[in-house]
């Protein structure tokens, strides 16, 4: 019986588990709040005679016992069982009664109690009997994005949930369904469709069946995170009001301040993972207002498609402060605040509230902030970092796979160890939240993996903005640039490097080894800059970061161009490998894409139990990318693993997370112990993670008889 009670757990949320113990009728009454609006009026029964049962019938007592929380009775049906005959319930092809000649012998019995008492003897554990209200539930499930199979359902399911008839009779697995919708987005590619029409077509998709979704997005990553997240959402972002199909997410505005709390119960169940924007600063575009919210929907896909969370546990959330967004402004169609944005205390207060809402409503999820503009992005992660479980994407994730890719390139590199990060000179290009985030990163770096003091470490940077480079003699906007004030009083203007010094010159006179850009200025590294890296260095690193690709500082091709294919090269957004012209040799193009972090650094953090994420967190995600290059692929320039093995990369980056959040005492005691007995390898930590991930497959809508069969056995 446990055994059968865990089954039911498992499988759903149960308010009544109705079963008889040692008796020969075994009956559970499900309630899925899955099927939510109208969820009362979907309740399934599922009896089966266990002929393995005992069959003294010594327990009529109808005392009620907790098994594993689930109320048990040991009594078949309730007294006021309904009757079968009345329209509202429904048998299975296999179900008594069925054949006239049983209807007729059903009539002569009061109640389905006795009817079922008496064919008891008679029926083996496979036969179910599926009971649901009188609703059109098939075409509900159909139209049910969650649970959608269209031709997916096989017949025992098109059978007992009344989808029968409702699709073509022909099955399909997901794998074939999935191996369609893809046909589908190669003619679009082929045919060189828009890539705003090959992102609707995925959000249709998501709209019809999320599993096929998920699965078409799990299996083809590399191909799709760019459409469905940068640069394509870029385009979906700009073009939001009109795209506007479904809502998905929540949106909080300054008028709901006192009121997000009970908001939040609006949401349907249990969440593990937030991204939230205000869409002050949407991939490099600006101002976009509420049409941020595309950016946190795709976000969330990819932590569910690339780390394995599950899509019913993850918030997208806009917070629509208004815009400062003319053109948004003056749209009629516009969805979001028709007002400025909100700033100073009153910014705050919604931030505030919304963050207070969430954790008290879901106290263990995690929080990541998408997309905020510098200004702010800075000041609310310090506000909140230490008390709460969150992280800055565009600040720490950039900057953890940036430090991911700079390890990486130390051993293209040939680099002994992590320690020869102390000889590279960094320049790095864009002041702004993104850059700050990835040089504070790799000045603890030079320092921890180095081992220089952090005076020395400062000395390996050179910081630039639209002015030029920053040095002491500049004055600092606070508490905007609070993040560049140590490395500018580090950086002593001279008469070769005054203030404010050209980037070519910037280059040549520190010789530095590493160009980095987090500017949005397209073609920022000109030729000339690009050629004086390659003359100085045998292998330069550049990484040109600014997403979307219109905004990148330099295609892949100009540093090939350049540099005679040797840059060691790695972008924000995606860019072919590159030919160059003299010698022929192709150079690499690295994709230094947060998803190589976020969606491994949630997971360990929500697996671990943690309620901060750490610095070292991020560092430890870092080095387990750089842990996973192949020697074949250090060969071939490649700073990081393959893209299409991110399921496995963010298992890995989870598994360092979970043991740095154990190191720091933030892991929850079940997994300090798995920790503990764990060999060298992580291998039952590994386990532990990957049975943690969603996988997008089919799960069986009704009990699968063979599953009944042996839980009855196990009994
Ligand atoms: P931001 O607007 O806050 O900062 C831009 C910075 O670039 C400012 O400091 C500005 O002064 C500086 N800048 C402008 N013109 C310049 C010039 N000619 N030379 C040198 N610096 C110049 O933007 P934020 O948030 O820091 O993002 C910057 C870029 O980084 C964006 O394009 C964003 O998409 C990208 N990014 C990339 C990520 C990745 O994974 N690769 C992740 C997050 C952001």
């Amino acid at each position: 019986m446990r055994a059968f009670l865990r089954l039911a757990k498992k499988t759903t949320t149960t308010t009544t588990t109705t079963a008889r113990k040692g008796g020969d009728v075994v009956v559970a009454l499900f309630f899925s709040p899955r099927f939510s609006s109208s969820s009362s009026s979907r309740l399934c029964a599922f009896t089966s005679s266990a002929t393995t049962l005992d069959d003294d019938d010594d327990d009529d007592d109808p005392k009620r016992e907790e098994v594993d929380g689930f109320s048990v009775f040991p009594q078949e049906l309730p007294s006021n069982a309904r009757d079968p005959s009345k329209d509202d319930f429904i048998n299975d092809a296999t179900s008594p009664p069925r054949t006239r000649e049983q209807q007729l012998e059903y009539s002569k019995h009061e109640s389905l109690r006795d009817w079922l008492g008496r064919q008891s003897r008679k029926r083996s554990v496979d036969e179910i009997v599926v009971l649901t209200g009188n609703i059109h539930r098939g075409s509900e499930i159909l139209h049910n994005a969650v649970y959608n199979k269209g031709t997916g359902f096989n017949h025992s399911e098109r059978e007992r949930l009344g989808v029968r008839g409702l699709v073509p009779p022909r099955y399909f697995s997901i794998k074939e369904q999935a191996e369609k919708v893809w046909q589908q987005q190669v003619a679009m590619r082929e045919s060189n469709a828009a890539k705003i029409g090959r992102w609707r077509h995925l959000q249709a998709l998501k709209d019809r069946n999320e599993t096929l979704f998920y699965r078409l997005l799990q299996d083809h990553v590399e191909e799709l995170a760019p459409v469905i997240y940068t640069p394509t959402v870029g385009e979906a972002c700009l073009n939001y009001s009109r795209f506007f199909r479904r809502a998905r997410g929540m949106y909080f505005t300054k008028d709901d301040v006192g009121h997000m709390h009970s908001m939040t119960y609006n949401w349907r169940g249990d969440v593990k993972i937030v991204v939230v924007t205000d869409g002050s600063r949407v991939l490099g575009l600006g101002d976009l207002g509420a049409h941020g919210m595309g950016i946190s929907i795709g976000k969330l896909d990819l932590y569910v498609a690339g780390g394995g969370f599950d899509p019913q546990e993850v918030l997208p959330v806009c917070l629509d402060v208004g815009t400062n967004n003319k053109s948004l402004l003056n749209d009629k169609w516009y969805v979001g605040l028709n007002s400025q944005r909100l700033e100073g205390g009153d910014y705050y207060r919604v931030i505030d509230e919304f963050m207070r809402a969430i954790r008290h409503r879901w106290p263990k999820a995690l929080i990541q902030f998408e997309d905020f503009q510098t200004k702010h992005a800075l000041e609310i992660l310090t506000n909140y970092r230490n008390d709460y479980l969150c992280f800055n994407d565009d600040i720490q994730g950039t900057a953890a796979v940036v430090l991911a890719g700079v390890y990486g390139a130390l051993k293209v590199l040939g680099a002994k160890d992590r320690s020869e990060i102390r000889n590279q000179k960094f320049v790095m290009c864009g002041a702004g939240s993104a850059g700050m985030g990835i040089v504070s990163m790799l000045h603890k770096a030079v320092m921890k993996s180095g081992g220089l003091s952090e005076e020395e470490a400062y000395d390996n940077f050179f910081i630039m903005d639209n002015n030029g480079l920053i040095t002491n003699e500049r004055e600092l906007e606070f508490p905007r640039e609070a993040a560049v004030e140590p490395f500018a009083k580090a950086r002593k203007a001279t008469k070769e490097l005054p203030d404010g010094a050209s980037l070519l010159d910037v280059v040549t006179k520190s010789k530095c080894t590493a160009l980095l850009g987090a500017s949005t200025v397209k073609g920022l590294f000109t030729e000339d800059v690009l050629r004086q890296m390659g003359e100085q260095n045998e292998r330069p690193i550049i990484f040109p970061l600014s997403n979307p690709t219109s905004n990148a500082e330099c295609t892949s091709e100009d540093a090939a161009k350049a540099t005679d294919g040797r840059a060691i090269f790695s972008s924000g957004s995606p860019f072919e490998d590159a030919k160059s012209g003299v010698s022929g040799r192709v150079m690499r193009a690295n994709q230094g894409n947060n998803l190589y972090i976020f969606p491994g650094l949630g997971l360990g953090a929500v697996l671990s139990g943690a309620k901060t994420i750490s610095e070292e967190m991020l560092v430890s995600s870092a080095k387990a990318i750089a842990d996973m290059l192949t020697e074949d692929q250090i060969r071939k320039g490649c700073v990081f693993p393959m893209i299409k093995e991110i399921r496995n990369i963010s298992a890995r980056v989870a598994v360092r997370v979970i043991k740095q959040a154990a190191q720091e005492g933030q892991a929850k005691r079940s997994v300090v112990k798995i920790i503990e007995s764990d060999d060298e390898h992580d291998t039952k930590l590994f386990k532990y993670v990957k049975r943690a991930q969603y996988v997008p497959e089919y799960r069986p809508t009704v009990f699968p008889v063979e599953e009944i069969r042996k839980t009855v056995d196990d009994y």
